[in-house]
């Protein structure tokens, strides 16, 4: 699984029309897709997936963020995709995030960054997996 990572596009990024733009981005990087869907989480899906912050002040905000809209949750494929995607996609506030990474271009706060990327090989098998049965992953 090492080549695999696994991201969503969050209710931010999806309601201000940048979904499309991503994908393409994504896709220009060398990310293969391996699995794709557009869902909606509700508020003990989106808590029980980000339960490893339950502790942080923004957990409250986090779970209700997440759970406001639709996104794209997708595995993507690619050589070292872990650190290679999270490169792409910048640091988790935008202010601080690299020239053309894409929190820089579509976040607008560091609470609502447009996009979430995987941390590590484990998790990101265990993210999949949440979203994505086995027939799913192509
Ligand atoms: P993600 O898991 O979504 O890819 O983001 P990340 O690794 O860059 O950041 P992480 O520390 O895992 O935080 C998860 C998400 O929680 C929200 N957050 N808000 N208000 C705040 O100070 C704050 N800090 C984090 C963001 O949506 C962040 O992406
Ligand atoms: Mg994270």
């Amino acid at each position: 699984m090492s080549n695999r990572t696994f991201t969503m596009i969050k209710p931010d990024a999806m309601k201000n029309g940048h979904a499309g733009a991503i994908l393409d981005r994504i896709i220009k990087e060398g990310f293969r897709i391996v699995s794709l869907k557009m869902t909606k989480l509700s508020k003990e899906k989106a808590g029980e997936f980000y339960a490893v912050h339950k502790e942080r002040p923004f957990y409250g905000e986090l779970v209700d963020f997440m759970s406001s809209g639709v996104i794209i949750a997708a595995i993507l494929e690619k050589p070292n995709a872990v650190t290679a995607f999270r490169t792409l996609i910048g640091a988790t506030n935008p202010a601080q995030a690299e020239a053309g990474t894409i929190r820089k271009l579509y976040a607008t706060s560091v609470g609502e960054n447009a996009i979430h990327g995987s941390d590590s090989d484990e998790n990101a098998a265990i993210e999949g997996n949440f979203f994505f049965s086995g027939l799913e992953q192509f």
